[in-house]
Formats: C-alpha cells, structure tokens, sequence
C-alpha cells in the first residue's frame, strides 16, 4: 500500500521517555521522570474515588452529551455550558480545530517555538505553518505577528496563541492580549485560539486568561487541559470554551464517545476540588523557585517561566546532555524539535525529585 507523501513526510510528535523503558535500557531501578509537565501529586483523593466508583459502570457507553460535566464545568468557569465542549485531551480539539476550519494549502500561524502539536496536526491536513518572529529572544512580538498576518492573510485560518507558551514558560502580558484580541476580533473569517494548558500556574500579575473576552469576541476559543493543574494527565480530557456556533461545529466532528465514562467523572470530581489546585500550586512555585534559586547558583542560564517547567540552555548539544541525565536516572525533555538544540526543559517534580535532577544536572553540566 503506497502511504501519501504528506504522511511519510510527517514527523511525529516526540512524547517524553518512559520510566519503564529507561529503567529497562539502562538497568536502573530509581527512575525519575521530569520530561512531560505532569503533575508529581497524581490526581487529586476526590478524583480517585469518583473513579474507583465509576468503574463498575465502565460496560455502559459514556455519556455523550457530557451533561453533568458540562454542569460543572459551567459552574467553574462561570460561563453556560452551550459555551463548553470537552475533548479526548485538548489534543484532541486542536486536530479537529484545524480541521473544520482549514483546508488543504491553508495556513495556520503561530509564534516561534510554540507547542507542537500544532504542527503535527497541520501536516496531517496538509495545512502549512507559519511563524510570527519573536523579540528579545523569546517575547511575544504583536507588531511582527500581525504583520507576518497581513502577508498571508487570504491563507491563514487560525492563529494559535499558547499562554503561557511551552516550551518557553513565557507569557504574552495583558495589555498586549487586549490589543492583540482588539485586532484579530474584526479579522472575522480567521479563529483565534488562546491554549490556557498552563494557566492555573501563572503568577505573573499582568498575565490574564483570555476567558473574559468570550462574549465579546465571536472568533475566539479558549483552551484548557485536565493533564496539569488537576493531575489527570493519563485519563485523556480537555476542553474548550467558545461560541456556541464554534462549539456545535466541534461537536458535529467529535465522536460522541471521545471522553470516557471515567474520564467524565473524574473531570466532575477534579472541578470540585478547590483545596487540590491550591495544593498543586504551592508544589509547583516551591519547585519552580528552588530550580531558579540552585540553577543561578550553578550558572545555569534558564526562563523563568509561568507554567509548572523551566526551560534551561545547556550551552552545548543538549541531547547529549539528555543522554548523561538518563543514565543516572533522570528524564528531562530535549526541545530540539522545537529549533532548540541547546536546550532541554524540566518539569517540577517532588521535592525528592527536584533535587536529584538539580544533583545530576550539576553533576553532568558543571562537574562532568
Ligand atoms: C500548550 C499545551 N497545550 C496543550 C497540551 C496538551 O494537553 P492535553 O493533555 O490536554 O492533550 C499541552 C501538553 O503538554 C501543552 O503544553
């Protein structure tokens, strides 16, 4: 069977390294996996027992309409659930975004250095990527991005915005947000899509979601994930907030089964759980602060970052770098892919594991 060159051509999106696997290559038996902003707590108690009892439902078919985790999340975002749609992960929502609103020879923008699943799922489609320069290394720039904009604007059907951004940490500020929005929302046939994935670590005071902005910008979507804040990274759940027009054309595409039985209630569970989002928040600024506070200290150059990982410049080919980390046991994520060949970014992890990474990463970097 002859494969479309627009697939072979396709390169995969690159997950972070298993434990089990490089426990396995490298006969360890303490491994420490930092590579994929996964949140060290697991889920919150309240999630572990909405699924220990939804189990014994798991012969029926989940729901389809979400209705009570619509409810809920309408009561935790503030907003009617005709404005929420949920997804199998907001990976999910990204490929279907992309794929109502893009055809063939389409492009879709994005800054540089911007999480890559949108490229992964642009190629699928044959949809072309562009990339809006940034400033200053690695800032949001709005005059260059709108400019790259009006260069392609008969092209470009969605712009993605991740805020705050991975792999950088880095955050677009509010006032730049509002202008940003002020532009794009009289761009009519063109989506705008905020991915808020990190939003619930942000400290920054001039950081703002986009969430505010629904009512009055029709072209907009709002992305948040279940995989961070509330520690569910492995029961696949997103969700999006939207127009209703945007959210009945999402889910017209979704399949009516995409968000699992457990998964729904476990997403009605982790809304509940105000204490657990508190609780992973201190986790994450105690890491985030101890890596800059013991990365200064080794003279490690880094971004400080609004999300629950640190991007840190090597100096030197990082997959090497990656190479030394995993055989002392310790999984950290390459970016190379992203254009960054130099660079590798920690997640926060326990406290136990923070500290073995910083001691290997000395041990490798400063010492090796
Ligand atoms: C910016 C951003 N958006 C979306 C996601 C994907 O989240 P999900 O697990 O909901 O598919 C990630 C995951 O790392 C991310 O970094």
């Amino acid at each position: 069977m002859k494969i479309p060159d627009y697939i072979n051509h396709l390169t995969a999106y690159k997950p972070g390294k298993p434990i089990e696997e490089t426990q396995r290559e490298y006969g360890l038996k303490q491994v420490y996996k930092l590579a994929s902003n996964e949140n060290p707590l697991g889920p919150s108690p309240l999630v572990q027992k909405a699924l220990a009892s939804a189990v014994a439902n798991q012969h029926l078919y989940p729901d389809p309409s979400q209705y009570e985790l619509l409810k809920a999340g309408a009561q935790f975002w503030n907003i009617k659930s005709e404005n929420i749609s949920f997804g199998n992960g907001t990976d999910e929502i990204i490929d279907f975004l992309v794929r109502i609103f893009c055809r063939s020879q389409d492009q879709i923008l994005f800054p540089q250095y911007s999480f890559q699943a949108y490229e992964v799922t642009a190629g699928a489609c044959q949809v072309e990527c562009v990339r809006a320069p940034l400033k200053n290394g690695w800032d949001f720039d709005l005059e260059k991005t709108i400019e790259t904009f009006e260069k392609n604007r008969a092209k470009t059907k969605i712009v993605f915005i991740a805020n705050p951004n991975n792999p950088t940490g880095t955050y677009m500020n509010a006032t730049t947000m509002r202008a940003f929005l002020d532009y794009f929302r009289e761009q009519k046939d063109v989506l705008v899509v905020f991915d808020e994935a990190y939003f619930e670590f942000t400290r920054a005071k001039d950081y703002e979601s986009a969430l505010s902005y629904l009512k009055t910008t029709d072209n907009l979507v709002v992305l948040r994930t279940f995989s961070k804040i509330f520690g569910m990274a492995g029961l696949r759940l997103g969700a999006m907030l939207a127009g209703t027009d945007i959210i009945q054309a999402y889910n017209k595409m979704r399949k009516p089964f995409n968000v699992s039985g457990l998964a729904q209630a476990a997403g009605i569970a982790a809304m509940k759980d105000q204490a657990f989002i508190k609780q992973t928040q201190q986790v994450t600024w105690a890491g985030l602060d101890y890596f800059y506070k013991e990365l200064s200290r080794l003279k490690i150059d880094y971004i400080p970052s609004e999300g629950n990982f640190v991007l840190l410049d090597t100096k030197t080919d990082a997959n090497q770098v990656f190479e030394k980390l995993l055989r002392k046991g310790i999984i950290l994520r390459p970016v190379k892919n992203y254009g960054l060949p130099q660079h590798l970014r920690l997640s926060v992890g326990l406290e136990i594991e923070n500290q073995a990474a910083i001691k290997a990463l000395a041990e490798v970097l400063v010492h090796g």
